[in-house]
């Protein structure tokens, strides 16, 4: 089990220093689904929840639409568990500083299914050397759990109708998957 107090207090990396909350993850402690982004943002990184912004707004409400859960059903968190200033993306570095925090997180949530978002998410968890436009909706084995990458809600935001329809055929494959477990 993760010591969640050595998380909240961890200063491995150098964003221990600008950040103002250790955003740990949300959700049931053992949940079917887990929902993985980047990093937390600046609502996050106030609030200290992941995904409490317009992005997890867009994620949930398709969730909800293609797959029928809400988000006090899965398991949410990051690959990056304090916020990168400006938003940048994390650090080859600062992704693996908060690696142990995350390995251990999908151990001990132990999840049937473990959705990416984004390919930030996508190449750390699952090892992806090509871009979202080529892995989404590709099915992996990880450990015990299923997995699959989507694209980022943030880029749905920004790129449109045709992003969203493309992670909702993702989300079909993911309730698909958590039929079939
Ligand atoms: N984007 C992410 O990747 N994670 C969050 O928690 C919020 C926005």
């Amino acid at each position: 089990m993760i010591d969640l107090a050595q998380l909240r207090s961890c200063t491995k990396c150098g964003l221990s220093v600008t950040r103002q909350r250790v955003v740990v993850g949300s959700g049931p402690s053992h949940a079917a689904l887990m929902i993985v982004g980047e990093a937390p943002g600046a609502n996050e990184d106030e609030g200290g929840e992941p995904f409490i912004g317009r992005s997890g707004r867009l994620l949930f409400q398709l969730l909800d639409e293609e797959v029928g859960l809400t988000r006090e059903q899965c398991f949410v968190t990051n690959v990056v568990k304090c916020r990168p200033p400006g938003n940048r993306t994390p650090t080859r570095e600062e992704l693996g500083a908060c690696r142990p925090w995350f390995l251990g997180q999908i151990q001990d949530v132990a999840p049937r299914v473990v959705l990416a978002l984004g390919n930030t998410a996508a190449k750390s968890i699952f090892g992806f050397t090509e871009g979202m436009a080529a892995v989404h909706g590709r099915v992996c084995q990880l450990g015990d759990a299923r997995g699959l990458a989507t694209y980022h809600p943030a880029a749905a935001l920004r790129g449109g109708p045709s992003v969203v329809d493309v992670m909702r055929r993702d989300l079909l494959v993911l309730k698909r998957l958590l039929g079939e477990l």
